[in-house]
């Protein structure tokens, strides 16, 4: 059970009502521990030898009884919920910090519907037991203390016959807890499961519909769901079939009581309201076994959700700020790849062999070469998405796994290759990696990225409202913003992965008209989409599978490397281009 009793220590940080709730619980069993004795006085001293007076004085004494269990039970309910409704906040805050900081790695291998299924409804079972849960478990031991100490002074025979039954009831309980625990944590899984088809659904819907897969995501989905559902009707039979045995040995008890009982105030050695008090704390007794068990199963649950959670929290970011990490002073932009292998965790070949190159500051490096060739891999280890296996990536000669991340990365403007804008205006957007940044510096950013034009045409302009991932704009105007964004940041390294892919040839001779002037000021790397960009470039690094296999500008590389030749060829259509290019390197 470490897992629970890790989420409890959460409930320091609310110990007031948490130690409330825990007074008030002890008032309302004290209140339920002294009803019964009201009961035999008023049998005994008042029913029996006829004496009204003290039947009112009882009956008045019981209605205090039930105004104090009434309002100490509000308070329990109230105080509790409070506490665990802090926890299950301060879990929630403290899984999305993770989240926010674990590496590129973690998401790679992570489903986005597994990881919301832990902040929500882990979090909640968690939640519930931390709340209810605890109280109730409390509260059962209290009583059960507290019923047994009355019942043997009461009477020590019956308890005994009484108390016989006990442990059977707590082996049926053990019994339970042991199986319900495994199932538990499957129940979560599936449920994980289920929420990862449909975030998955839901983010690729237009990809659905396009391809007319409806039927196939719906029979997707039923299955899923149906695994779920099965697997929580299990936990529920087991649920099921363990409480009526336990009220099945309960009854036995109770019969037995009964008739010994019975006998006991027919021969004159018990009177009728101890035998009456004696039922009445029997129920009490039977309350706390019961609660026990359904704690048990509640706790095993908590336990399954909680190791969910904090397997998360305990989650270590494979890229790591080192303990002496100082921030990267602002740098001059040169970046120095040497030797750097690469391979994702959890591939089986590297992604990067050897890599080695310069680039110097202000200049212009384009990365050629196939698709998955591993252009995008140069890209993510200079802003230290990853680390790299072997060799080292410096900017002005220092390491980046020396410095801290947010020193490093604010010194990197990035345009990556998927677009993903977030909800809120277009101003919002660009401004993302500067909040404070001035309206007239924004709308310096959008005209570098060509992106004025088409804002200001817009009824709201710059204020106007974009939908989840962009909604509402073209895939080019998504890329400008993007471009927009990364500029703003007056990045010394720029990068920008296929980021003018969508947009038509005359935006993109813009938007290189308009990097050329930035370029200048800054060293940038940019994946090459177009041979206008090629051509424009200081560098061109050409990448075979994972391997750089030449280097130099455009006219050098033609001259020298068929490969590229082919690349350009291929990638661009411009065989004619080429030829005549080619050509004239080599006259
Ligand atoms: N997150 C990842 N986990 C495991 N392997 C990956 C991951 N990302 C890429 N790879 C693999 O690493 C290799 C290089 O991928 P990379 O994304 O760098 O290619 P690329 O040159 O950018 O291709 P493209 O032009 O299609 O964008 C590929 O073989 C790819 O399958
Ligand atoms: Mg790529």
């Amino acid at each position: 059970m470490r897992g629970v009793f890790r989420s409890l220590r959460y409930l320091r940080g609310y110990w007031k009502p948490a130690f409330g709730a825990f007074i008030s619980l002890i008032i309302v069993n004290f209140a339920n521990l002294a009803a019964p004795q009201l009961l035999r006085i008023l049998i005994d001293s008042g029913i029996t030898p006829l004496n009204m007076q003290v039947v009112l004085q009882v009956a008045g004494l019981l209605v205090v009884v039930a105004l104090v269990r009434g309002l100490f039970f509000f308070l329990q309910g109230y105080w509790s919920e409070v506490a665990s409704q802090g926890v299950a906040f301060d879990l929630r805050n403290q899984i999305f910090e993770r989240l926010q900081h674990l590496s590129f790695s973690y998401h790679d291998r992570s489903q986005t519907g597994n990881l919301m299924t832990r902040l929500t409804s882990d979090v909640d079972i968690t939640r519930n037991f931390v709340g209810s849960g605890l109280i109730q478990l409390l509260s059962g031991i209290i009583l059960l203390i507290g019923t047994v100490t009355i019942l043997l002074r009461m009477n020590p025979l019956l308890t005994g016959l009484f108390l016989l039954s006990v442990p059977a009831m707590g082996l049926i309980f053990a019994v339970a807890v042991r199986k319900f625990m495994p199932l538990a944590r499957t129940v979560q899984e599936k449920l994980s499961a289920l929420n990862a088809v449909l975030q998955e659904n839901l983010a690729g819907i237009r990809v659905v519909k396009a391809f007319a897969r409806e039927p196939y995501e719906l029979s997707r989905f039923e299955r899923q769901n149906q695994d779920y559902l099965a697997h929580n009707i299990t936990l529920m039979k087991l649920f099921a079939t363990f409480f009526p045995l336990v009220f099945f040995i309960a009854n036995l008890a109770l019969t037995a009581v009964i008739w010994v009982g019975g006998g006991q105030v027919i021969g004159g050695r018990m009177t009728l309201g101890e035998l009456v008090a004696f039922i009445g704390y029997q129920g009490y007794l039977l309350l706390p076994v019961f609660m026990l068990g359904s704690i048990g199963t509640m706790m095993s649950w908590a336990e399954a959700s909680s190791r969910r959670i904090f397997e998360v929290l305990d989650a270590e970011s494979e890229v790591k700020e080192a303990p002496n990490a100082y921030p990267l002073p602002p740098v001059q932009g040169r970046v120095t790849f040497e030797n750097v292998t690469f391979r994702y965790a959890g591939a089986d070949q590297d992604a990067l062999q050897s890599v080695s190159f310069e680039a110097q500051p202000n200049q212009t490096v384009a990365i050629m070469g196939r698709t998955g060739s591993g252009k995008s891999s140069i890209i993510n280890l200079i802003p230290r998405f990853y680390d790299v296996r072997e060799g080292a990536v410096k900017i002005d000669g220092i390491d980046v796994r020396e410095v801290t991340l947010d020193s490093l990365r604010s010194q990197i403007g990035m345009v990556l290759q998927e677009t993903t804008l977030f909800t809120g205006t277009i101003r919002e957007n660009i401004a993302y990696g500067r909040p404070d940044a001035s309206m007239e510096e924004i709308i310096a950013a959008a005209r570098a990225a060509q992106a004025h034009e088409f804002i200001s045409e817009m009824p709201d302009g710059y204020e106007t409202l974009i939908g989840e991932r962009g909604v509402g704009l073209s895939g080019g105007q998504r890329q400008r913003i993007a471009i927009a964004r990364a500029l703003i940041l007056n990045p010394r390294i720029l990068i920008m992965d296929d980021s003018t892919s969508s947009v038509d040839a005359e935006t993109e001779y813009k938007i290189q008209q308009a990097l050329e002037n930035l370029a200048r000021e800054r060293t940038t790397f940019v994946i090459a989409q177009r041979i206008s960009t090629v051509r424009r470039a200081d560098k061109i690094l050409l990448i075979d599978n994972g391997r750089l296999v030449a280097e130099g500008t455009h006219a050098e590389l033609l001259e020298c490397c068929e490969l590229y030749v082919d690349i350009l060829a291929s990638q661009f259509g411009a065989r004619e281009e080429v030829n005549a290019a080619v050509e004239e390197a080599l006259k």
